[in-house]
C-alpha cells in the first residue's frame, strides 16, 4: 500500500524547507521500505499570485484524499493589507479537514542550551507537549465590523473541548502523566465551560493522568520562569497561539520545532512552526529541523511508522550533538548541507 502526501510548499522560506523535509523523507521511505507518492499543490501568497485564492479548490480537494499534508509556511508582507491573505487558506485548511488539534512539542537539545535566552539550568529539563485547539474559539467565532465597532466572537462547545483534551490527556499517557490546563476562567464564561469540561473528563476518563489548572496571564509568566515543571500544556486556540510562540524560544531557535494538526482519523497537516521569513528566503540558509522534525511527527501520527519516526529523531539529535548548524545557531551548514547530514544518519535500528 503507498500513502499519498500532498506537499504545499507555501511562501518565503517555504519551498526550502519543503525541499529539505522531503528528501529525508524520501531517504527515509527507502531506509524503512514505505511506499509514498508526492503531490504539489499551491498554497497561501503562491496561490493568490497564480489564481487569487490562497486555499484552490483543487488543492483542498487533493488533501481532503491525501494521508498526510506537509506545508512549507505561509504569509509575507507582499500580501499584508491585501483583501485576500495567505493565513485565510490556512484556517480554511485547517477547518476544511476538521483539524481541531495542534500539537506543538517543544525540548532543548542539550548541545544548544547556550542558545536558550534562559539560563542553562532552567531550561536542560523541559519537555513540553503543547495541544491547542485549532478549529475554535476568537479565530473562528462571528466576526463583525460596524463604522467604529468591531468584534470578534469567542464561543465553544462541550464537545469541542472534549475532543482535544482527550487528545491531550492521551498523549500525556504516554509521557510524564501530567495535564496543565491554561485558561480565563476567572473572567471569561467560555474558560469557565473549558475548566468544568476538562475536570469532568478527567475524572471519568483519565483519573490516573494529573491535571493542574492555570490562568493564563500567569502561566505566560511561570513557562519562563519554571518551564521544567509543564508536561502536556492543553489549550484553546487563541492562548495556544501565543504561548507556543513564546515557548518556541526556549529551544534556542524557532527553526528547530515542527507540529502535527490532528483530527479524529489519521489525515494530519504537519509544518514547521516558523512563519515564511521573507528576510532570508531563497537564499538557502533557513533551519530545515523544524521541517524535518514535522515529517517525524507525520510518520508517527498518519503514517503508522513509529521506528521511522524515531529514525529521524535520532538523526537530528546526532546531527546537532555533531556540530552540524545552520546560521540561526551559529554554524555554517546550508538549509540542504543540514539537510543531506539528518538524511546520511538515517538508520534502521
Ligand atoms: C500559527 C500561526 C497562524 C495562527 C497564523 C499564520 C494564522 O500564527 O500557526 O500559530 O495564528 O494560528
Ligand atoms: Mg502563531
Amino acid at each position: 500500500m503507498s500513502y499519498k502526501i500532498v506537499v504545499l510548499p507555501g511562501d518565503g522560506v517555504g519551498p526550502e524547507v519543503a525541499d529539505a523535509a522531503m528528501s529525508v523523507l524520501v531517504a527515509t521511505s527507502g531506509v524503512f521500505d514505505l511506499s509514498l507518492e508526492f503531490d504539489n499543490h499551491a498554497f497561501g501568497g503562491a496561490a493568490i499570485d497564480a489564481c487569487e485564492n490562497p486555499l484552490p479548490t483543487e488543492t483542498m480537494a487533493a488533501c481532503k484524499v491525501a494521508d498526510a499534508v506537509f506545508l512549507g509556511a505561509v504569509g509575507g508582507p507582499k500580501w499584508d493589507g491585501a483583501a485576500l491573505r495567505p493565513e485565510a487558506g490556512l484556517l480554511g485548511l485547517r477547518a476544511g479537514l476538521n483539524l481541531f488539534a495542534n500539537l506543538r512539542p517543544v525540548d532543548v537539545h542539550p548541545a544548544l542550551v547556550e542558545y536558550s535566552p534562559l539560563r542553562p539550568e532552567r531550561v536542560s529539563d523541559v519537555d513540553i507537549l503543547i495541544v491547542r485547539e485549532l478549529t475554535g474559539g476568537l479565530y473562528f467565532g462571528k466576526k463583525n465590523r460596524e463604522g467604529d465597532n468591531a468584534s470578534d466572537l469567542c464561543k465553544y462547545s462541550k464537545f469541542e473541548i472534549i475532543r482535544v483534551a482527550r487528545i491531550a490527556f492521551e498523549a500525556a499517557r504516554g509521557r510524564k502523566n501530567h495535564v496543565t490546563s491554561i485558561d480565563k476562567a476567572n473572567v471569561l464564561e467560555t474558560s469557565r465551560l473549558w475548566r468544568e469540561t476538562v475536570t469532568a473528563l478527567q475524572k471519568k476518563e483519565f483519573p490516573n493522568v494529573e491535571l493542574r489548572h492555570e490562568l493564563v496571564d500567569s502561566a505566560a509568566m511561570k513557562l519562563i520562569t519554571s518551564p521544567g515543571s509543564y508536561d502536556v500544556v492543553l489549550t484553546e486556540n487563541l492562548f495556544g497561539d501565543i504561548l507556543s510562540d513564546e515557548c518556541s524560544v526556549l529551544s534556542g531557535s524557532i527553526g528547530l520545532l515542527g507540529s502535527a494538526s490532528l483530527g479524529s482519523g489519521r489525515l494530519g497537516l504537519y509544518e514547521p512552526i516558523h512563519g515564511s521569513a521573507p528576510d532570508i528566503a531563497g537564499q538557502n540558509i533557513a533551519n530545515p529541523v523544524g521541517a524535518i522534525s514535522s515529517v517525524a511527527m507525520m510518520l508517527r501520527h498518519s503514517l503508522n511508522a513509529p521506528k521511522a519516526a524515531q529514525a529521524i529523531d535520532n538523526a537530528i539529535y546526532s546531527a546537532l550533538e555533531n556540530g552540524v548548524r545552520t546560521s540561526d545557531l551559529g554554524g555554517a551548514f546550508s538549509c540542504s548541507q543540514m539537510a543531506d547530514e539528518i538524511q546520511n544518519r538515517i538508520f534502521a535500528d
